[in-house]
């Protein structure tokens, strides 16, 4: 096991109800507040009549800004900076998924800033700073509830990136299962699929003796699994919900990467998807990672081999680890299936004509994963495994 620190300072309040708690939280870090949220649901449920009830009963004055898309863009970014600036705001409070989160993020970081934002993710500058960020969450799936991170796309060049910094880490982060009830089936695989992605990013190291957080993945992963079915089947089981909605946070909130070190290529490769394609980055993941786990499941048998048996009650092979392991990737693709997602570029309609210029943004700032190294061949590879 690795050395590590471990700090995640979100203070998470879950349960039915939780968001009635907003006006209180955001008081206390703020006098006016960007109220950030997407294009409609949460209009339509009532959730944005609440929570803007909330804050005005706390005394704390609104502005808002909606229209985040899924995969946020730059320029919606830059607008909500102007507007931050323009109106003296000193908090913002993201309402929606993981694309309101990480706008509301990048927003709370370039709102003070004297360097263009888009020069703190190509990694030109580093912040001193950031607005206080509060999350009311609808959607299990990103983790950036907790996470200090945020994924913008910038439009010139098409280009999804990532920024980590521990100023991103939201304050608070109110967590209501009954929210995610009218989340359409789609959003709600695709969300598991992100919870999933993220644990095995983690789950998949070189590194050894790292028993626990082998065993926390496991029982993450299993968990995700069992409750999926249960959602999808009854879209108001609040346990189900719950349940998804904890692993949600637990799978990105740094805990699983205790002592250990995670691959992170799957995720870039599917960044170049959604980046291109502008396809729901959980859905981008159920194709990508069962082709990535087919092209590195050589490099370590062993532990594709205890994922099998763990997480998809494989029956172990003693004389032939690689065909559990292989057993265990069957299994996973299986149960997206199942579960009614898509695991080929085919279904997304994506054809084989811009593999190349992907796999080169990919690996543009040098080889990706930890596990395996990937380079340029390797992406492309993987790629036409998605096939
Ligand atoms: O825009 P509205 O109308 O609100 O609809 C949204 C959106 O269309 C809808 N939705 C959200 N909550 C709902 C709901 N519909 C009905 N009922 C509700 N309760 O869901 C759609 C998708 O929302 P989005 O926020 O895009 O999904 P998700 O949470 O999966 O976030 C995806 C983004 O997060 C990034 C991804 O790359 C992608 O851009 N990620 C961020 C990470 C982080 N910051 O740590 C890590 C992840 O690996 C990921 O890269
Ligand atoms: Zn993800």
């Amino acid at each position: 096991m690795r050395d590590f620190t471990f700090q995640n300072a979100t203070k998470v309040i879950f349960g039915r109800g939780a968001e009635e708690k907003v006006g209180v939280e955001t008081a206390a870090l703020a006098r006016k507040a960007l109220l950030h949220f997407g294009g409609g649901s949460v209009r339509k449920s009532g959730l944005y009549d609440r929570i803007v009830a909330s804050l005005a009963e706390a005394g704390v004055d609104v502005v808002a800004l909606g229209g985040v898309k899924p995969n946020p863009r730059l320029s919606l970014v830059k607008e909500g900076i102007a507007l931050c600036r323009r109106e003296k705001v000193d908090a913002v409070i993201a309402v929606g998924g993981g694309s309101v989160i990480d706008s509301a993020k990048a927003i709370a970081l370039g709102a003070p800033a004297d360097v263009p934002l888009w020069d703190f993710f190509e990694g030109k500058a580093r912040p001193d700073r950031a607005l206080p960020i509060g999350v009311v969450l609808t959607l299990p799936a990103a983790g950036s509830e907790t996470s200090p991170v945020s994924v913008i796309t910038n439009e010139r060049g098409l280009y999804k990136k990532g920024f980590r910094n521990g100023l991103l880490r939201p304050r608070f982060a109110l967590l209501n299962p009954e929210l995610t009830f009218t989340l359409p089936p789609e959003q709600t695989g695709a969300g598991a699929v992100d919870m999933l992605a993220h644990v095995m990013e983690r789950y998949f190291t070189n590194e050894r003796d790292v028993e626990l957080t082998d065993r926390l993945c496991e029982a993450t992963m299993r968990t995700i699994i069992a409750n999926l079915p249960r959602a999808l089947a009854d879209p108001r089981d609040y346990a189900a919900r719950a349940e998804l909605m904890w692993a949600s946070t637990i799978a990105h909130n740094d805990l699983l990467d205790t002592g250990r070190e995670g691959d992170w290529a799957s995720h870039k490769i599917e960044h170049e998807l959604s980046a291109l394609y502008d396809v729901a980055h959980g859905i981008g993941l159920a194709v990508v990672f069962p082709a990535w786990m087919s092209h590195v499941v050589d490099h370590d048998r062993s532990r594709f081999a205890q994922f099998a048996h763990r997480v998809w009650d494989v029956e172990p092979d003693f004389f032939d680890p690689g065909r559990t392991a292989r057993e265990g990737i069957a299994r996973f693709v299986a149960f997206l299936r199942s579960c009614g997602l898509p695991t080929t570029l085919r279904e997304l309609a994506i054809g084989d004509d811009r593999f190349g210029e992907m796999a080169r943004k990919a690996v543009e700032a040098g080889p990706i994963g930890t596990f395996v190294p990937l380079g340029e061949d390797d992406v492309r590879t993987i790629l036409e495994g998605c096939r």
